[in-house]
Protein backbone atom coordinates (compact mmCIF):
# COMPACT_ATOMS: atom_id res chain seq x y z
CA UNK A 1 0.00 0.00 0.00
CA UNK A 2 1.74 3.41 -1.06
CA UNK A 3 0.02 5.76 1.44
CA UNK A 4 -2.07 4.86 4.48
CA UNK A 5 -4.86 7.71 4.10
CA UNK A 6 -8.37 6.36 4.47
CA UNK A 7 -11.71 7.76 3.32
CA UNK A 8 -14.48 6.57 5.55
CA UNK A 9 -17.64 7.82 3.83
CA UNK A 10 -20.98 7.58 6.36
CA UNK A 11 -19.32 8.62 8.57
CA UNK A 12 -22.17 9.44 11.06
CA UNK A 13 -23.76 6.52 10.96
CA UNK A 14 -23.30 3.98 13.58
CA UNK A 15 -20.55 2.09 11.77
CA UNK A 16 -19.08 5.62 10.63
CA UNK A 17 -18.98 6.81 13.98
CA UNK A 18 -17.58 3.29 15.57
CA UNK A 19 -14.46 3.91 13.00
CA UNK A 20 -14.36 7.72 14.01
CA UNK A 21 -13.51 6.00 18.20
CA UNK A 22 -11.50 3.61 16.99
CA UNK A 23 -8.82 5.88 14.92
CA UNK A 24 -6.59 6.46 18.10
CA UNK A 25 -5.64 2.35 17.72
CA UNK A 26 -4.33 2.34 14.43
CA UNK A 27 -2.69 5.80 14.66
CA UNK A 28 -0.47 4.41 11.31
CA UNK A 29 -3.34 5.53 9.34
CA UNK A 30 -4.79 8.78 8.05
CA UNK A 31 -8.13 9.06 8.17
CA UNK A 32 -10.38 11.14 6.67
CA UNK A 33 -13.93 11.31 7.91
CA UNK A 34 -16.84 12.72 5.55
CA UNK A 35 -20.58 12.52 6.75
CA UNK A 36 -24.00 12.73 4.11
CA UNK A 37 -23.41 16.72 3.48
CA UNK A 38 -19.47 16.60 3.12
CA UNK A 39 -19.68 13.66 0.83
CA UNK A 40 -22.85 12.40 -0.86
CA UNK A 41 -22.02 9.16 -2.24
CA UNK A 42 -24.68 9.14 -4.94
CA UNK A 43 -22.41 12.70 -6.24
CA UNK A 44 -19.87 11.82 -8.89
CA UNK A 45 -18.33 15.10 -8.49
CA UNK A 46 -17.75 14.98 -4.96
CA UNK A 47 -16.93 11.75 -4.63
CA UNK A 48 -13.83 12.42 -7.70
CA UNK A 49 -13.07 15.48 -5.61
CA UNK A 50 -12.71 13.32 -2.35
CA UNK A 51 -10.49 11.14 -4.50
CA UNK A 52 -8.64 13.30 -6.30
CA UNK A 53 -7.44 15.21 -3.26
CA UNK A 54 -6.73 12.54 -1.25
CA UNK A 55 -5.47 9.57 -3.31
CA UNK A 56 -6.84 7.25 -0.61
CA UNK A 57 -5.14 3.98 -0.69
CA UNK A 58 -8.54 2.88 1.00
CA UNK A 59 -11.82 3.96 0.79
CA UNK A 60 -14.50 2.50 3.63
CA UNK A 61 -18.23 3.16 2.37
CA UNK A 62 -20.12 3.31 5.96
CA UNK A 63 -22.55 5.03 3.87
CA UNK A 64 -26.33 3.35 3.05
CA UNK A 65 -29.50 3.58 2.93
CA UNK A 66 -30.75 1.65 5.39
CA UNK A 67 -34.53 2.03 6.68
CA UNK A 68 -35.63 -1.59 5.51
CA UNK A 69 -38.94 -0.72 6.01
CA UNK A 70 -38.56 2.77 4.54
CA UNK A 71 -37.20 1.40 1.52
CA UNK A 72 -40.49 -0.06 0.38
CA UNK A 73 -41.67 2.77 -0.32
CA UNK A 74 -38.58 4.54 -1.58
CA UNK A 75 -37.12 2.35 -3.73
CA UNK A 76 -35.58 4.58 -6.23
CA UNK A 77 -33.17 6.33 -3.41
CA UNK A 78 -32.58 3.19 -1.81
CA UNK A 79 -31.20 1.80 -4.96
CA UNK A 80 -29.61 5.22 -6.26
CA UNK A 81 -27.19 4.95 -2.56
CA UNK A 82 -26.94 1.04 -2.07
CA UNK A 83 -26.69 0.56 -5.81
CA UNK A 84 -25.87 2.79 -7.98
CA UNK A 85 -23.29 5.12 -6.15
CA UNK A 86 -21.35 1.79 -6.73
CA UNK A 87 -20.76 2.73 -9.95
CA UNK A 88 -18.86 6.11 -9.17
CA UNK A 89 -17.23 4.79 -6.34
CA UNK A 90 -15.62 1.49 -7.98
CA UNK A 91 -14.37 3.79 -11.21
CA UNK A 92 -12.57 6.49 -9.01
CA UNK A 93 -11.22 3.18 -6.62
CA UNK A 94 -9.90 1.62 -9.90
CA UNK A 95 -8.52 5.02 -10.83
CA UNK A 96 -6.61 5.60 -8.07
CA UNK A 97 -5.45 1.91 -7.02
CA UNK A 98 -7.69 1.93 -4.17
CA UNK A 99 -8.82 -0.83 -1.83
CA UNK A 100 -12.47 -0.49 -2.03
CA UNK A 101 -14.46 -1.65 1.63
CA UNK A 102 -18.08 -2.58 1.34
CA UNK A 103 -21.04 -3.59 3.47
CA UNK A 104 -23.60 -5.55 2.50
CA UNK A 105 -26.53 -7.75 4.77
CA UNK A 106 -27.19 -10.71 5.60
CA UNK A 107 -30.79 -10.00 4.00
CA UNK A 108 -29.27 -11.06 0.69
CA UNK A 109 -29.47 -14.65 1.35
CA UNK A 110 -32.73 -15.67 2.33
CA UNK A 111 -33.12 -18.51 0.65
CA UNK A 112 -35.05 -20.75 2.89
CA UNK A 113 -32.08 -22.98 4.28
CA UNK A 114 -31.80 -23.23 7.87
CA UNK A 115 -27.94 -23.80 8.12
CA UNK A 116 -25.71 -21.00 8.79
CA UNK A 117 -24.46 -18.72 5.27
CA UNK A 118 -21.64 -19.67 3.55
CA UNK A 119 -20.20 -16.60 1.53
CA UNK A 120 -20.92 -19.17 -1.25
CA UNK A 121 -24.76 -19.69 -0.27
CA UNK A 122 -27.55 -19.11 -2.45
CA UNK A 123 -28.69 -15.44 -2.37
CA UNK A 124 -32.02 -14.61 -2.43
CA UNK A 125 -32.96 -11.05 -1.46
CA UNK A 126 -36.98 -10.48 -0.87
CA UNK A 127 -37.60 -6.53 0.50
CA UNK A 128 -36.50 -3.52 -2.09
CA UNK A 129 -33.59 -2.76 0.87
CA UNK A 130 -32.18 -6.46 0.24
CA UNK A 131 -31.90 -6.31 -3.70
CA UNK A 132 -30.83 -2.71 -3.44
CA UNK A 133 -28.00 -4.49 -1.14
CA UNK A 134 -27.24 -7.34 -3.48
CA UNK A 135 -27.13 -5.01 -6.70
CA UNK A 136 -25.00 -2.70 -5.35
CA UNK A 137 -22.92 -6.20 -4.33
CA UNK A 138 -22.85 -7.14 -8.24
CA UNK A 139 -21.68 -3.86 -9.41
CA UNK A 140 -18.55 -4.20 -7.77
CA UNK A 141 -18.20 -7.98 -8.74
CA UNK A 142 -18.51 -6.87 -12.08
CA UNK A 143 -16.07 -4.47 -11.94
CA UNK A 144 -12.01 -4.78 -12.12
CA UNK A 145 -11.81 -3.31 -8.50
CA UNK A 146 -10.15 -4.69 -5.53
CA UNK A 147 -12.49 -4.60 -2.79
CA UNK A 148 -13.46 -6.34 0.55
CA UNK A 149 -17.12 -7.21 0.84
CA UNK A 150 -18.30 -7.46 4.18
CA UNK A 151 -21.67 -8.94 4.58
CA UNK A 152 -23.30 -8.24 8.18
CA UNK A 153 -26.23 -8.69 10.29
CA UNK A 154 -28.26 -7.11 13.13
CA UNK A 155 -25.89 -4.19 13.48
CA UNK A 156 -26.71 -1.85 16.87
CA UNK A 157 -24.02 0.57 19.03
CA UNK A 158 -24.13 3.24 21.46
CA UNK A 159 -24.72 5.32 18.23
CA UNK A 160 -27.80 6.11 15.54
CA UNK A 161 -31.03 3.82 15.95
CA UNK A 162 -30.87 0.47 16.44
CA UNK A 163 -32.41 -2.55 18.05
CA UNK A 164 -30.83 -2.17 21.58
CA UNK A 165 -31.68 1.66 21.94
CA UNK A 166 -35.36 1.25 20.65
CA UNK A 167 -35.50 -1.72 23.22
CA UNK A 168 -34.36 0.34 26.57
CA UNK A 169 -36.93 3.19 25.55
CA UNK A 170 -39.46 0.94 25.11
CA UNK A 171 -38.24 -0.80 28.43
CA UNK A 172 -38.65 2.06 30.50
CA UNK A 173 -42.12 3.37 28.60
CA UNK A 174 -44.09 0.48 28.48
CA UNK A 175 -45.03 -2.74 30.84
CA UNK A 176 -45.24 -5.42 28.71
CA UNK A 177 -43.98 -5.67 24.76
CA UNK A 178 -44.53 -8.50 22.04
CA UNK A 179 -41.20 -9.45 20.26
CA UNK A 180 -41.09 -11.57 17.07
CA UNK A 181 -39.06 -14.90 17.95
CA UNK A 182 -39.31 -16.82 14.72
CA UNK A 183 -36.36 -14.63 13.04
CA UNK A 184 -33.22 -16.15 14.08
CA UNK A 185 -29.82 -14.07 13.63
CA UNK A 186 -26.85 -12.62 14.85
CA UNK A 187 -26.36 -9.17 16.40
CA UNK A 188 -23.52 -7.19 15.09
CA UNK A 189 -21.73 -4.52 17.41
CA UNK A 190 -20.67 -1.71 15.27
CA UNK A 191 -17.34 -1.33 17.11
CA UNK A 192 -16.38 -5.05 16.84
CA UNK A 193 -17.18 -4.69 13.11
CA UNK A 194 -15.09 -1.33 13.04
CA UNK A 195 -12.01 -2.92 14.47
CA UNK A 196 -12.37 -6.51 12.61
CA UNK A 197 -12.52 -4.37 9.16
CA UNK A 198 -9.07 -2.78 10.60
CA UNK A 199 -7.41 -5.67 11.18
CA UNK A 200 -8.18 -6.81 7.30
CA UNK A 201 -7.22 -3.65 6.38
CA UNK A 202 -4.16 -3.81 8.15
CA UNK A 203 -3.56 -7.47 6.48
CA UNK A 204 -3.71 -5.81 3.34
CA UNK A 205 -1.41 -2.87 3.37
CA UNK A 206 1.47 -6.02 4.38
CA UNK A 207 0.08 -8.47 1.48
CA UNK A 208 -1.90 -6.70 -0.70
CA UNK A 209 -4.42 -8.89 -3.18
CA UNK A 210 -6.13 -8.27 -6.51
CA UNK A 211 -9.92 -8.74 -6.82
CA UNK A 212 -12.86 -8.98 -5.14
CA UNK A 213 -13.41 -10.96 -1.93
CA UNK A 214 -16.55 -11.83 0.18
CA UNK A 215 -16.20 -12.59 3.98
CA UNK A 216 -19.13 -12.74 6.51
CA UNK A 217 -19.09 -10.73 9.77
CA UNK A 218 -21.31 -11.05 12.79
CA UNK A 219 -21.38 -11.90 16.84
CA UNK A 220 -21.06 -15.27 17.62
CA UNK A 221 -23.87 -17.33 18.55
CA UNK A 222 -27.62 -17.17 17.41
CA UNK A 223 -30.84 -15.76 19.01
CA UNK A 224 -34.13 -14.37 17.90
CA UNK A 225 -35.31 -11.12 18.85
CA UNK A 226 -37.01 -11.98 21.36
CA UNK A 227 -34.35 -13.67 23.35
CA UNK A 228 -32.35 -10.51 22.03
CA UNK A 229 -34.83 -8.18 23.76
CA UNK A 230 -35.18 -10.19 27.44
CA UNK A 231 -31.39 -9.91 27.09
CA UNK A 232 -31.16 -6.53 26.86
CA UNK A 233 -34.20 -5.97 29.71
CA UNK A 234 -32.38 -7.97 31.98
CA UNK A 235 -28.40 -6.51 32.02
CA UNK A 236 -30.21 -2.92 32.07
CA UNK A 237 -32.54 -4.28 34.53
CA UNK A 238 -35.77 -2.48 33.10
CA UNK A 239 -38.88 -4.58 34.60
CA UNK A 240 -40.58 -5.24 31.73
CA UNK A 241 -43.03 -8.57 30.81
CA UNK A 242 -41.82 -9.76 27.17
CA UNK A 243 -43.74 -12.07 25.09
CA UNK A 244 -42.51 -13.91 21.98
CA UNK A 245 -44.85 -13.46 18.55
CA UNK A 246 -44.69 -15.18 15.67
CA UNK A 247 -43.60 -12.53 12.57
CA UNK A 248 -47.11 -13.29 11.27
CA UNK A 249 -48.45 -10.76 13.79
CA UNK A 250 -46.21 -8.30 13.45
CA UNK A 251 -46.79 -6.91 9.95
CA UNK A 252 -44.37 -4.44 8.16
CA UNK A 253 -43.93 -3.36 4.98
CA UNK A 254 -40.63 -5.08 4.16
CA UNK A 255 -39.94 -8.86 4.27
CA UNK A 256 -37.83 -9.86 6.71
CA UNK A 257 -35.39 -13.18 6.61
CA UNK A 258 -36.61 -16.26 8.79
CA UNK A 259 -32.95 -17.06 9.25
CA UNK A 260 -29.92 -14.53 8.65
CA UNK A 261 -27.06 -16.80 10.61
CA UNK A 262 -24.01 -16.12 9.18
CA UNK A 263 -21.12 -18.88 8.79
CA UNK A 264 -18.21 -16.58 10.01
CA UNK A 265 -15.40 -19.96 9.10
CA UNK A 266 -13.89 -17.70 6.44
CA UNK A 267 -12.91 -14.78 8.41
CA UNK A 268 -11.87 -16.70 11.24
CA UNK A 269 -9.76 -18.98 8.86
CA UNK A 270 -8.20 -16.25 6.08
CA UNK A 271 -7.69 -12.88 8.99
CA UNK A 272 -7.70 -15.32 12.27
CA UNK A 273 -10.39 -12.76 13.44
CA UNK A 274 -12.26 -14.46 16.48
CA UNK A 275 -15.70 -11.99 16.58
CA UNK A 276 -17.03 -12.14 20.06
CA UNK A 277 -19.63 -13.83 21.59
CA UNK A 278 -22.51 -11.78 21.16
CA UNK A 279 -23.55 -11.38 24.71
CA UNK A 280 -20.24 -9.77 25.67
CA UNK A 281 -20.60 -7.30 22.98
CA UNK A 282 -24.49 -6.55 23.86
CA UNK A 283 -23.08 -5.75 27.56
CA UNK A 284 -20.37 -3.17 26.16
CA UNK A 285 -22.96 -1.54 24.38
CA UNK A 286 -25.24 -1.24 27.71
CA UNK A 287 -22.60 -0.54 29.88
CA UNK A 288 -21.60 2.71 26.91
CA UNK A 289 -25.20 3.35 26.77
CA UNK A 290 -26.33 3.60 31.36
N1 LIG B 1 -27.97 -1.58 10.58
C1 LIG B 1 -28.06 -2.89 10.36
O1 LIG B 1 -28.73 -3.63 11.10
C2 LIG B 1 -27.30 -3.53 9.23
C3 LIG B 1 -27.46 -4.92 9.00
C4 LIG B 1 -26.76 -5.50 7.94
C5 LIG B 1 -25.94 -4.73 7.14
N2 LIG B 1 -25.83 -3.39 7.38
C6 LIG B 1 -24.96 -2.60 6.51
O2 LIG B 1 -23.89 -2.10 7.29
C7 LIG B 1 -23.48 -0.82 6.79
C8 LIG B 1 -23.46 0.20 7.91
O3 LIG B 1 -24.76 0.31 8.46
P1 LIG B 1 -25.11 1.31 9.65
O4 LIG B 1 -25.99 0.57 10.58
O5 LIG B 1 -23.88 1.98 10.16
O6 LIG B 1 -26.00 2.37 8.85
P2 LIG B 1 -26.56 3.76 9.37
O7 LIG B 1 -26.35 3.92 10.82
O8 LIG B 1 -27.95 3.90 8.83
O9 LIG B 1 -25.61 4.80 8.63
C9 LIG B 1 -25.66 5.00 7.27
C10 LIG B 1 -25.06 6.36 7.01
O10 LIG B 1 -25.05 6.56 5.61
C11 LIG B 1 -25.30 7.92 5.38
N3 LIG B 1 -25.77 8.14 4.03
C12 LIG B 1 -27.00 7.89 3.51
N4 LIG B 1 -27.04 8.28 2.23
C13 LIG B 1 -25.81 8.79 1.93
C14 LIG B 1 -25.25 9.36 0.79
N5 LIG B 1 -25.93 9.47 -0.36
N6 LIG B 1 -23.96 9.77 0.83
C15 LIG B 1 -23.25 9.65 1.97
N7 LIG B 1 -23.74 9.14 3.11
C16 LIG B 1 -25.01 8.71 3.08
C17 LIG B 1 -26.33 8.30 6.41
O11 LIG B 1 -26.29 9.68 6.60
P3 LIG B 1 -27.62 10.51 6.92
O12 LIG B 1 -28.09 10.01 8.23
O13 LIG B 1 -27.18 11.91 6.93
O14 LIG B 1 -28.59 10.17 5.82
C18 LIG B 1 -25.84 7.53 7.63
O15 LIG B 1 -25.00 8.33 8.40
C19 LIG B 1 -24.45 -0.51 5.65
O16 LIG B 1 -23.89 -0.87 4.43
C20 LIG B 1 -25.65 -1.38 5.94
O17 LIG B 1 -26.39 -1.68 4.76
C21 LIG B 1 -26.47 -2.78 8.41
Amino acid sequence: MESKTIIVAGANGQLGKSFQKIVFDWQEYNFHFFDSNELDITNKNALEHAFSSLKPSVFINCAAYTAVDKAESERERAYAINSEALDYITLFCIKNNTLLIHYSSDYVYDNGMKVPMGEEAPTSPKSIYAQSKKMGEEIIERSPVNALLIRTSWVYSEFGHNFVKTMLKLGKEKSILNVVNDQIGSPTYAGDLANATMKMIDQYAKKPFTGIEIYNYSGEGKISWFEFASFIFEVAELDIDVHPIPTSDYKTPATRPKWSVLDLSKIKKEYGIAPKYWKESVRECLYLLS
